[in-house]
């Protein structure tokens, strides 16, 4: 792993958002918020990939758009480049706009259909520096180098560019503008398989080129593991384990992360090599924050837990799981890690 200096850094950032009112919000235990993300804390250095896995409606991208201060958050602490950014107005913001940049999953996000690329490219170079004609054509040109495309796409209107296309563009964006942190959101998940190939190998290529850091977000857990030095497991708005890829992928700790990879290699028809077997639950696929209330949050669905017996660490209130360190950075929130 680099060991280059932290370029974010994030201590116990939440972010609770207000539930609409219903008829039955007078019943409702918790109360008028939804802790979306819940005291979540990681590092991120230059020059490095961390992923960020966790089923649907997580909080995997409050968490990116709350550290890229699109969202604001609740409470924690947001530093970029050793700078504190938590409470920064929008104008004090806007001349780090450049610096850190997130590419969404739609493909066509920022892309005008009828602006052509070369006019994509103007605005997002000229954006925040004053740069000749001929400046913007030389620059132009040098953005669809790095990322694989022709000079003939210039020409081209954003409506008539393939998925594969319109993805470079949006990266092509970003690095116009001197991004240094990416903030990629399912970046792959609206393209065809051997494309998504394509551009996670660009996204690599361009990380080794220019020393870009990436918070890579993705259900594909196979592309996770292929683009991220380290991977962060969220589950019901908290980290619950996090860590050098290959030991959290080979030597998964917490029952969730094991059961999601897991899957996975059900799916490769791989053989599993855990010191527990683990049974996918009948209940497996739906949840939300309304469950637990107590303790580990993951108990309702947790197989350890029921297999030790239901012990009363687990769902005791002052006692939630925090993270942990395991050995070499491997951290983990769960009473009774698995192997250790
Ligand atoms: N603007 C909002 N207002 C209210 N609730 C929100 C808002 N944005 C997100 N949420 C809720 O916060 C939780 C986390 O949502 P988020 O979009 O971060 O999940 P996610 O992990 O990115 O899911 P997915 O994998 O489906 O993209 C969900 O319960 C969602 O409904
Ligand atoms: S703390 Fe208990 S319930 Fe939570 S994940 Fe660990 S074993 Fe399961
Ligand atoms: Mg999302």
């Amino acid at each position: 792993m680099p060991t280059t200096p932290p370029i974010l850094e994030v201590h116990q950032l939440s972010k609770h958002f207000s539930r609409k009112r219903s008829v039955l919000s007078p019943f409702n235990r918790r109360g008028g918020t939804i802790p979306a993300v819940d005291g979540v804390s990681f590092y991120l250095r230059q020059n490095e990939t961390m992923g960020l896995v966790g089923e649907s409606g997580c909080g995997k991208t409050t968490v990116a758009r709350t550290i890229l201060r699109l969202t604001q958050p609740t409470s924690g602490k947001i530093e970029f480049d050793g700078r504190d950014i938590t409470h920064l107005t929008d104008t004090e913001m806007r001349p780090l706009r450049r610096d850190m940049q997130m590419i969404f999953q739609d493909l066509d996000a920022g892309l005008n259909p009828k602006m052509r690329v070369s006019d994509i490219l103007k605005e997002a170079i000229t954006v925040h520096e004053r740069v000749s004609d001929a400046e913007v054509e030389v620059r132009s040109r040098f953005l669809l180098d790095q990322v694989n495309l022709q000079y003939s796409k210039l020409g081209s209107y954003s409506a008539e560019l393939s998925g594969g296309e319109k993805r470079r563009i949006g990266i092509a964006r970003v690095l116009a503008v001197g991004a240094r942190l990416l903030v990629a959101d399912e970046p792959t998940s609206a393209l065809d398989v051997s494309i998504q190939a394509q551009v996670v190998n660009l996204l690599r290529d361009l990380q080794k080129q220019l020393g870009l850091s990436y918070m890579f977000i993705s259900h594909d857990l196979q592309v996770v593991e292929l683009m991220s030095h380290k991977v962060a497991v969220m589950y019901l708005g908290k980290i619950v384990e996090m860590g050098v890829t290959e030991r959290v992928v080979s030597a998964a700790r917490h029952p969730y992360t094991y059961i999601l990879w897991s899957s996975l290699v059900e799916k490769q028809n791989r053989e599993a090599t855990q010191p527990v077997r683990l049974e996918r639950r009948a209940t497996w696929g739906v949840f939300d924050f309304e469950r637990p209330f107590r303790g580990c949050r993951f108990a309702p669905r947790c197989p350890v837990f029921e297999k030790r017996g239901r012990p009363a660490e687990c769902t005791d209130p002052a006692n939630e799981p925090q993270l942990r360190d395991i050995g070499g950075g491997h951290q983990v929130a769960c009473h009774f890690p698995l192997g250790v």
